[in-house]
């Protein structure tokens, strides 16, 4: 199900799957990708911390078992080793002096964040930008990390809109400010739904717990041909909180996303008070 279909507002939304559905597979070479990102921007999608590697080697291990062993080349971070072989970010969370911290990164598809900012973080600080994180998700996200069993696999999924192709996306500012360059008739086209496919599980040996994300983007004009999907998009687009709309800036797009769901026969208002004729 596409999450817009299960939240227009902020959601914990995390549901048990296989441990075989863990790493989807299906980019034939995601080394291609993510090397020359590791080599020319490594403070934006690498970080470790000092005396992750135990951890680190773990969650190596854990991908070593889903895909097969493989020798990794020389000299790598094992986390890195790891990353470079599967499409999703591997990001290493361990409890220190009580808090669930980020001590290991590989962030070669990050959603406005980079690694060198998220490394060291807890769980409160990574989320100090989301609205009522604080009150509403934080302790019963920490309960989920401390209750984890070893054989269960956790998976969430998110969406925002964007105006651009590339997954590597560290700052949304370059690509807000061709917003206004878009012509209405390209909206289908340029403006795309950005799903991040996350996914949690515990690290039995080390006690950290290993979190992925993925992400899939798909231009808004694919919904045309599933008008149930497209239904689904123009409710959550209409229905969307204030809070969520502002921090995803929503705002941002709303005349052109108004335009294409018009043009596409959808009864359209951002504040949900659908036209009676
Ligand atoms: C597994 C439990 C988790 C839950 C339920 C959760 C929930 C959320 C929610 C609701 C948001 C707002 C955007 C959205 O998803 O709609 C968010 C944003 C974010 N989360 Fe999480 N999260 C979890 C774990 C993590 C972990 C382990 C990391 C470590 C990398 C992380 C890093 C972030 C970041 C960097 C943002 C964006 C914050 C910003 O705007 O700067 N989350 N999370």
């Amino acid at each position: 199900m596409s999450p817009w279909e299960q939240a227009a507002d902020f959601a914990i939304g995390l549901r048990p799957i296989p441990a075989t559905a863990w790493l989807q597979g299906g980019e034939a070479a995601p080394w291609l990708r993510k090397d020359p990102l590791f080599a020319d921007h490594r403070n934006l999608v690498w970080g470790e911390i000092e005396g992750s590697r135990d951890g680190q080697e773990e969650v190596a291990a854990l991908v070593g078992a889903a895909l097969g062993a493989q020798p990794a080349p020389g000299g790598l971070p094992p986390l890195y080793a790891a990353a470079r072989r599967v499409t999703d970010d591997l990001c290493l969370m361990e409890k220190t002096d009580g808090a669930w911290r980020l001590t290991a990164l590989s962030l070669s598809a990050p959603t406005f964040f980079t690694a060198g900012e998220a490394l060291g973080c807890s769980l409160a600080e990574l989320h100090g930008p989301v609205p009522s994180f604080g009150d509403r998700f934080l302790a019963r996200v920490q309960r989920v990390f401390e209750a984890l069993r070893p054989d269960v696999v956790l998976e969430r999924r998110n969406w925002t809109l964007v105006n651009s192709p590339e997954l590597f996306a560290p700052d949304p500012a370059p690509m807000r400010a061709r917003i206004a360059d878009l012509a209405p008739a390209d909206a289908g086209r340029e403006l795309r739904i950005r799903v991040e496919r996350q996914t949690l599980r515990r690290l039995p040996r080390t006690g950290g717990a290993v979190f992925t994300i993925r992400v899939s983007l798909e231009p808004l004009a694919a919904l045309l041909a599933d008008p149930p999907r497209l239904a689904g998009f123009a409710k959550a687009w209409r229905s969307a909180t204030p809070q969520f709309r502002q921090y995803k800036r929503l705002d941002l797009y709303d005349d052109l996303v108004g335009d294409f769901l018009r043009a596409a026969g959808e009864t359209y208002s951002v504040n949900g008070s659908a036209s009676c004729n």
